[in-house]
């Protein structure tokens, strides 16, 4: 085991600005043309020598510990040569569109390949963790092709503020996957522009699209009451739904107007997860 005594990994949540359906594979799964952010809140992983893992945090009852859990699974990637113990601090609701169990799995790999020098393992393993654990690996933003396999960088995005708003419902994937009425959207143009600011990058995505939100809200149709509460707050450039629902960000220009647009929100719906923060710099 190397010298590193205690290694932590920030897991943020991913947010899906556009999520076009472009085909399906014959094993069932959908191709898809994404364009992926990350954002400034996230879930925390710690990892060290030892054994055990435990889950803390807001959204840590809503999770077993159980062999199927994604952090297990992706500490399983490493075999049994080097015991860690493995601490999930969840800030992040789960099964919720944002990619929380993804980017667990990618902090994960991450953190105990950096503390016992064990090099990550197989692209077709980290992909069977799930189809977003790539992406969140990669760590910044991305158009994603293929199920999630196909990762090319994007030219850092501009500055902007999600509000990220979840109320309180689970949708699961595969239920939304089949409820799509048409597989083959168009994908997004070949050449991604290079956007300067942050109302070109709104005015861009108002015309591309996340394919998945009609079926999730055919699902769960509280997904409108979100989109609506946010687009109708101060400043709110786009709203839109991320992955497979249910969390929706809407995209602000700064920080005092998302905070305001958060605030605002939660005044109505104290039951629902809230949540602003900026947009993570694309380049690193
Ligand atoms: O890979 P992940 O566990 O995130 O996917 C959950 C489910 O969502 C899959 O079992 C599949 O039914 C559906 N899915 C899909 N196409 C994708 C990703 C997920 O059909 N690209």
């Amino acid at each position: 085991m190397p010298s590193l005594a205690k290694v932590e990994v920030f897991a943020p949540a991913k947010i899906n600005l556009t999520l076009h359906v472009t085909g399906q594979r014959a094993d069932g799964y959908h191709l898809l043309d994404s364009l992926v952010a990350f954002a400034g809140v996230g879930d925390r992983v710690i990892v060290e020598p030892g054994e055990g893992f435990s889950i803390l945090g807001s959204f840590s009852n809503d999770l077993s510990v159980t062999d199927d859990n994604l952090v297990l699974r992706a500490r399983n990637l490493f075999g049994d040569r080097e015991r860690v113990k493995i601490e999930l601090h969840k800030s992040l609701p789960i099964a919720s569109g944002i990619g929380g169990g993804s980017a667990d799995a990618a902090a994960t790999l991450r953190a105990i390949s950096d503390l016992t020098g064990i090099a990550l393992p197989s692209n077709k393993a980290i992909l069977s963790l799930g189809a977003d654990v790539p992406v969140c690996l990669a760590g910044r933003s991305c158009r994603m092709r293929g199920i999630g396999e196909w990762l090319d960088p994007v030219a850092r995005l501009p500055e902007a503020w999600f509000v990220l708003v979840n109320p309180g419902l689970s949708v699961p994937t595969p239920a939304v996957f089949r409820a799509l009425e048409d597989r083959n959207g168009v994908p997004m143009p070949d050449e991604l522009p290079r956007w300067t600011s942050v109302n070109e990058l709104a005015e861009w995505l108002a015309g591309q699209r996340n394919d998945l939100q009609r079926p999730a809200i055919k699902i769960q149709p509280a997904i409108e009451t979100v989109l609506q509460a946010l687009q109708e707050t101060d400043g709110c450039l786009i709203s839109r739904m991320s992955g497979s629902g249910a969390t929706c960000f809407g995209l602000f220009a700064d920080a005092a107007q998302a905070n305001r647009a958060a605030a605002d929100i939660a005044k109505g719906r104290p039951d629902w997860w809230i949540a602003p923060a900026p947009i993570l710099s694309g380049a690193s």
